[in-house]
């Protein structure tokens, strides 16, 4: 039986175990990139381990996220951030650059590679014919170590696409359909690998929109075959010799397979506050809108702006509407400044911010109370835009522009005829605001900021841990409700001590302060805890507030990585009506955790000591996870295998 392209660069990357789906298997990682949200923690993480030089065949740092310098804070970490890439043999992509995913598509992915990112959107690049996969911070920093990435051997869903996409319906559309028949969990525990004769008019920028947003299904990664239109990309960025022909088997075997007709979707809309809540714009066309925010890694790509100009042309910005617009990359930028759709933008009323994810990450531009904002980016859940009670719709960049003139949700295809595009043959390339590596043995020097505090680590597991439920908490909880952002956070990064004191701050700003009173504790979460982001601030701090495991119905992928990484326990209710038994503020018990995770045991217990009652908790880890969670986490147990070697 044949291999899907998913199988074949795993064969061809797999250092441990076999390809059976739900089996632990390790890979070698070619590249990886973090973003100065993550990639503080991650440098220092890298440097706790004590080498010299990043081991990938290449690893960038890129400065997207805090660009806003309103403290002393963001410009120290991407002072501190240059130095360490300079010293430790990685690359640095200064702010203004543009966005990781978006520049990492355009000058560094490569078909057949392995990636893996601190970023959850770090899929993107599969629309390369790569293997892309995000994570928590420390799992790049172990990889430019050297470490391989282990993870659960994903399913391969095949997304067969046939036809081809009616003009004013795009490529975000493909991916809101593909949100709407797989929902946000979906995805889990699978890679979807896309295939079907619609691929021959779908360009790379428009397939990484849908790699791009394949996050949100909570896909390990998502991935295009690297075909002619994958080199027409990679020539027109000056990178022909990059590419090489990929793709699956003829009788590739799938473990799943979903068809979608292109000509039959039709603009869509994910409504508050959860991507898969996908509508037609018909069926909502003519709301009002307050805001409309074209930009982040999904849609701001050179010919997104062109599409967008082009509604633009003649047209002004309703005047109830205020209009932001990002572009993707300083490339795109210029590009789009030299063949004069800026001009279009600018007289049509657009605020133009940098390139930078900006209002994505709640860095500025959050919607008026309770307003209507429309945005094509990838997530929309309930205050990431810095406003509470904002309403954030997720759109195409074209069903975006045209609601920007009209005032209200205005369906595209009006605009159709003028919505034929082809791929530039050239881009403007210039890498100047990307730093290289010093060569090695040359003696760098690493400046902190008094913001830059010492990694904290957890001790070992003890034999028995026992404390207080600190809080309990319902279905889909994201990583950005157990560690939010927003301008005032994001700077505390790099300072655990500090940013700890926000977690959980939107549902209970108490909860840091109980934790560290008690001395640590227990989380009681709902389904899907931890969805949304590769966020490892979500665990990290909950491990500084002494928190030892987390005992939930079911755990987000990534999240689920992340805690074992920083010695947090993951439990799953054996029986999920146990999840009633507990309540916040009860005192538990686990008396024969580290027993039960020495000796391999798939079950532990959990005690309400108020009454006795005798909870059965699932333990699903591979025995690797189970050595670093007795190690106290995945740094730790790194510092003893490099001893004991
Ligand atoms: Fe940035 Fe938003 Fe993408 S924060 S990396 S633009 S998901």
């Amino acid at each position: 039986m044949g291999l899907s392209l998913a199988h074949k660069i795993i064969h061809s990357h797999l250092v441990e175990g076999s390809m059976e789906p739900g089996k632990e298997i390790a890979l070698r990682v070619d590249q990886t990139l973090t973003q100065d949200a993550t990639g503080t923690m991650a440098w220092l993480q890298f440097e706790a381990l004590g080498l010299a030089r990043v081991k990938t065949e290449l690893s960038i740092t890129y400065v997207d996220h805090n660009t806003l310098q309103t403290g002393f804070e963001n410009a120290d970490d991407h002072r501190f951030l240059q130095d360490m890439t300079a010293k430790f043999g990685a690359y640095y992509s200064r702010p203004g650059n543009g966005i990781c995913h978006q520049l990492h598509l355009e000058r560094f992915g490569k078909p057949g590679k392995t990636l893996l990112g601190a970023d959850s959107h770090t899929p993107t690049c599969g629309a390369l014919g790569m293997l892309a996969i995000g994570v928590g911070g420390l799992d790049v920093a172990l990889a430019m170590g050297g470490v391989p990435f282990s993870l659960v051997m994903p399913k391969v869903i095949n997304v067969q696409l046939h036809g081809r996409l009616a003009p004013g319906v795009s490529a975000k559309d493909v991916i809101l359909e593909v949100l709407r028949r797989l929902s946000t969990k979906g995805g889990l525990r699978a890679v979807l690998e896309y295939s079907g004769d619609g691929l021959q008019y779908l360009s790379v920028p428009e397939r990484a929109t849908i790699t791009n947003m394949g996050a949100e299904t909570g896909a390990t990664a998502s991935i295009f075959p690297s075909d002619e239109k994958t080199r027409e990309f990679l020539a027109a960025q000056g990178r022909e010799s990059d590419w090489c022909s990929l793709g699956p088997d003829a009788d590739a075997h799938y473990d799943q397979v979903m068809e979608i007709s292109l000509g039959d979707l039709s603009p869509l809309v994910a409504c508050p506050h959860s991507p898969d809540q996908v509508k037609e714009v018909t069926e909502l066309a003519g709301m009002p809108v307050d805001q409309v925010v074209i930009g982040s890694c999904t849609n701001s790509s050179y010919l997104d702006l062109v599409k967008v100009a082009r509604i633009f042309q003649g047209g002004k910005v309703s005047p109830g509407v205020s209009l932001v617009l990002a572009p993707g990359s300083k490339q795109v930028l210029t590009m789009i400044s030299e063949h004069g759709y800026l001009g279009d933008m600018l007289r049509a009323g657009a605020r133009i911010l940098e390139c930078t994810c900006g209002p994505c990450i709640g860095m500025g531009q959050s919607p008026p109370s309770a307003g209507v904002s429309l945005r094509t980016n990838n997530r929309n859940f309930k205050g990431r835009s810095g406003t509470a009670d904002a309403q954030v719709y997720l759109v195409s960049p074209e069903t975006a522009a045209a609601s920007a003139l009209e005032g209200k949700l205005t369906d595209p295809r009006k605009y159709g005829d003028i919505l034929h595009l082809s791929m530039p043959e050239k881009f403007m390339v210039d890498d100047g605001m990307v730093i290289p590596p010093q060569p090695a043995g040359s003696s760098g020097e690493v400046r902190r900021g008094p913001n830059i505090k010492p990694l904290p680590l957890k001790s070992e597991l003890p034999a028995k841990v026992e404390g207080e439920v600190l809080i309990k908490v319902g279905d889909h909880i994201t990583t950005d409700h157990i560690m939010p952002a927003g301008a005032k956070i994001l700077p505390l990064r790099s300072n655990i001590p500090a940013i700890s004191r926000h977690v959980f701050g939107s549902l209970d700003p108490t909860f840091a302060e109980r934790a560290l009173t008690a001395g640590g504790g227990f989380i009681v979460g709902g389904e899907n805890y931890g969805q949304g982001s590769s966020r490892e601030h979500a665990a990290l701090a909950p491990m500084y507030l002494g928190i030892w495991a987390v005992l939930a119905k079911s755990i987000a992928r990534i999240h689920f990585d992340n805690l074992i990484n920083f010695g947090i326990v993951p439990l799953f209710f054996a029986c999920q009506n146990d999840y009633e038994v507990l309540a916040q503020g009860d005192r538990i018990a686990l008396p024969t955790l580290r027993a039960d995770i020495e000796a391999g045991r798939e079950l532990t217990r959990a005690v309400r000591l108020a009454t006795g009652k005798e909870l059965e908790m699932r333990l699903e880890l591979s025995q690797r996870q189970r050595v670093i969670l007795l190690s106290g986490g995945s740094i730790n147990w790194v510092r003893l295998k490099n001893k004991e070697q």
